[in-house]
């Protein structure tokens, strides 16, 4: 081992001064790498006596007009970046290989550029002839974009210098090679080294950049984590496989709201935005069925129907099972415990399976109450009537808590065709609702009313 040399988690990002099997930061296996000094030297561990000079101060007031935007024309991906594009941001996205990171940005290059931003797209992990034939492929090749395949940054930095382009585009963060950090691209110093130079870049030219970051389950690859507090804006690209839904995220947005979500839909075509999520959503729904529950959702600003199903079956082995996909486990343990505890409904020895239809992940709380009718439907075998939704959060008392934005959940729905919302009491509600609002305190008034029992 190098003398002053350190390791890292591959993983979190955590620094250590020994190699060991497991990282005590995050618990990731096999994670830890040795990385050599940044710089060496006494001046590199403190700043020494020299004295600094003095930072000018400014005050809050201001007369600045907010940054101009640029409107892609993709409306989903404008909406997630909060408007439009700033000049000199710099946004990571990031998602799993595959999902379709490299589709939606050469998209997302072509929409900028014909509208007027000079683009260059930066491809580490394909040919130009490949991204030229996919470009073709999703009818872009008439697109004034620029092109270049190289992993060299600081051949990058120079053109990029040299071109002033408006938005630099680079796919992917963790196949840029910096030759002044002595590890192997896609390594953590590599990941955040090449994240550092392209970030200054963009602050110091006036070149918004995005970065395409892949994140896997192992974090055998370095994750983009480190780089997220880097950049102005952080999105996820998500979405099931199986799935053709493809949400776009963000999760933090210096110039917009974060939770911001953008919905498209992988067609062979490319990306196709999905302007009525809800309807997609529930588009494959059919008739009512136990265990299914249609949830009044909101995300980032706008309301979202999803479908929670539900199936609970006597388990054959000593262990339950709870299977989960979209939603928190912990969440639904909670919700379990607490129709256990607070209901007499018992689940032990029944195995309990819920998903959200359509490969999006639900976060909100307000999932709550239709996770319960979910399991409860599913457990009694009776279906909840196919025109209701249902929202609200559970506490551990069993007492059901209004959320927010009842208002907008009761618009969606009453705008898809559903007729009857079950909400908590003291829900806060406009006037002139076109559906009936059946409102409720506690979750065993709710498990009386709707199945009866309790
Ligand atoms: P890609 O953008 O290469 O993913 P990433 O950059 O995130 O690794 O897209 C991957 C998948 O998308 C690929 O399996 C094929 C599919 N795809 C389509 O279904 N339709 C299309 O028009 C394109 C370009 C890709
Ligand atoms: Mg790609």
């Amino acid at each position: 081992m190098a003398k002053g040399s350190s390791f890292s988690c591959n993983a979190c990002g955590a620094v250590t001064s020994k190699w060991s099997g497991r990282c005590e930061a995050c618990g990731a296996w096999n994670s830890i790498v040795e990385e050599a000094p940044l710089s060496s030297g006494p001046a590199a561990t403190s700043l020494g006596a020299r004295r600094g000079s003095a930072v000018v101060l400014s005050d809050l007031s201001t007369d600045e007009a907010p940054p101009p935007r640029t409107n892609s024309g993709m409306g989903e991906l404008d909406r997630v970046l909060g408007g439009g594009l700033v000049p000199a941001s710099a946004i990571l996205v990031g998602g799993d290989p595959g999902i379709g990171k490299s589709t939606l940005l050469l998209q997302a290059a072509a929409s900028f550029a014909r509208s007027g931003l000079k683009c260059i797209y930066v491809s580490g992990e394909e040919a130009s002839a490949q991204v030229r034939m996919r470009a073709r492929r999703l009818g872009l090749q008439d697109a004034p974009v620029k092109l270049a395949s190289e992993t060299n940054l600081r051949d990058i930095l120079t053109t990029l210098e040299a071109e002033k382009p408006d938005l630099a585009i680079i796919d992917s963060i963790q196949t840029m090679w910096a030759d002044h950090v002595d590890s192997a691209p896609g390594s953590v110093s590599q990941v955040r080294a090449a994240a550092h130079e392209l970030t200054t870049f963009a602050k110091r030219r006036g070149t918004s950049v995005i970065l395409v970051g892949h994140v896997t389950k192992e974090g055998q690859i370095a994750g983009p984590r480190v780089v997220e507090h880097m950049v102005d804006t952080v999105l996820y690209f998500e979405g099931e496989r199986g799935h053709q839904f493809r949400i776009l995220r963000a999760v933090k947005n210096r110039f917009g709201p974060a939770d911001e979500i953008g919905v498209f839909e992988m067609t062979g075509g490319g990306l196709a935005e999905v302007s009525n999520p809800s309807a997609l959503f529930l588009s494959e729904r059919d008739k009512p069925a136990a265990g299914s529950v249609v949830f009044a959702g909101i995300e980032g600003t706008r309301p979202l129907l999803v479908e929670f199903q539900a199936l609970v079956a006597p388990s054959p082995h000593g262990q339950a099972r709870r299977t989960v996909v979209g939603w928190d486990g912990a969440r639904l343990a909670m919700i379990l415990a607490v129709l256990e505890s607070r209901c007499a409904i018992p689940f032990a020895g029944l195995d309990v399976y819920l998903n959200v239809a359509g490969g999006i992940k639900i976060s909100e709380p307000a999932a709550d109450l239709a996770v319960a009718a979910a399991l409860l439907s599913a457990r009694e075998d009776v279906a909840l009537p196919a025109d209701t939704v249902v929202f609200g959060e559970i506490s551990l008392s069993g007492a059901l808590r209004p959320v927010g934005q009842t208002e907008t959940r009761l618009k969606e729905a009453a705008k898809l065709g559903f007729s009857t919302a079950i909400a908590p009491l003291r829900s806060k509600t406009g006037s002139g609702e076109e559906l009936i609002l059946r409102q409720m305190g506690d979750l065993t008034g709710f498990v009386g009313e709707i199945f009866g029992a309790g």
